[in-house]
């Protein structure tokens, strides 16, 4: 069994996602002794945005005649994808970032849609090839948007990540929040210990799957 921890919080000490995601993988490795556990820090080691250079390889599958940037690309795509495809339980640290996740992030997602390997197209549209495993989101963010409608239409952060996992064929995607984290210390108090309670609901859950 194998468990992919995914941190993109660019802050290193205070951040209630880096916290919330280490929290998981040890309550999850505690059950199951002998798990594998990869961690990719997208803060610490930012993937490149998609240049006009990079996108051949990830978006036509290029992998001949490559530039040198090209040849870091394949590296890159390929190692994303890969240490993707193998977990079985995969855990993302997502802050809310200007109403959607760091751009850090975004880059990430940017290497696991891929057509051909984790969806294609066919004569009833778009269809998902990376079913199989295990999401798991660690929402982080100042306000509160899932209980405020007046909110609902800035929220482009869980939906946004739902949908595409969904579209490459990930439904059992589990969301840990901890929301208000900018309202004060007793409401950022209060959602950190929601969180941690969805946590201990989800871990057990999460082991006997
Ligand atoms: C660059 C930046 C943009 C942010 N934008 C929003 C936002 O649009 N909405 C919101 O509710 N909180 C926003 N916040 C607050 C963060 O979501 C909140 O501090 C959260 O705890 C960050 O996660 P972290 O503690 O894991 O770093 C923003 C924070 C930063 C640093």
């Amino acid at each position: 069994m194998k468990l992919l921890q995914i941190q993109s919080s660019a802050t290193e000490g205070a951040s209630v996602s880096r916290q919330l995601v280490e929290t998981i993988t040890t309550a999850i490795a505690e059950a199951m002794p002998g798990l594998e556990v990869v961690t990719r820090d997208l803060a610490a080691h930012e993937l490149p945005h998609l240049s006009a250079e990079r996108m051949p390889v990830v978006r036509a599958g290029k992998t001949e005649d490559l530039t040198p940037v090209q040849q870091d690309e394949l590296a890159l795509a390929e190692a994303v994808l890969d240490e993707f495809l193998s977990a079985d339980v995969v855990v993302v640290g997502a802050p809310m970032y200007n109403f959607s996740v760091p751009s850090q992030l975004k880059a990430w997602i940017d290497r696991l849609a891929r057509a051909g390997r984790t969806f294609r197209y066919g004569p009833n549209g778009a269809e998902g090839l990376a079913g199989g495993r295990k999401v798991i989101v660690v929402s982080s963010r100042g306000g509160v948007y899932s209980s405020n409608p007046a909110m609902a239409a800035f929220e482009h952060q869980e939906s946004w990540l739902k949908a595409v996992f969904s579209f490459i064929g990930i439904t059992d995607v589990e969301i840990v929040r901890a929301e208000g984290i900018g309202m004060g210390p007793e409401a950022r108090a209060k959602a950190i210990a929601a969180a941690e309670a969805e946590i201990a609901r989800l871990v057990p859950q999460a082991v006997a799957a």
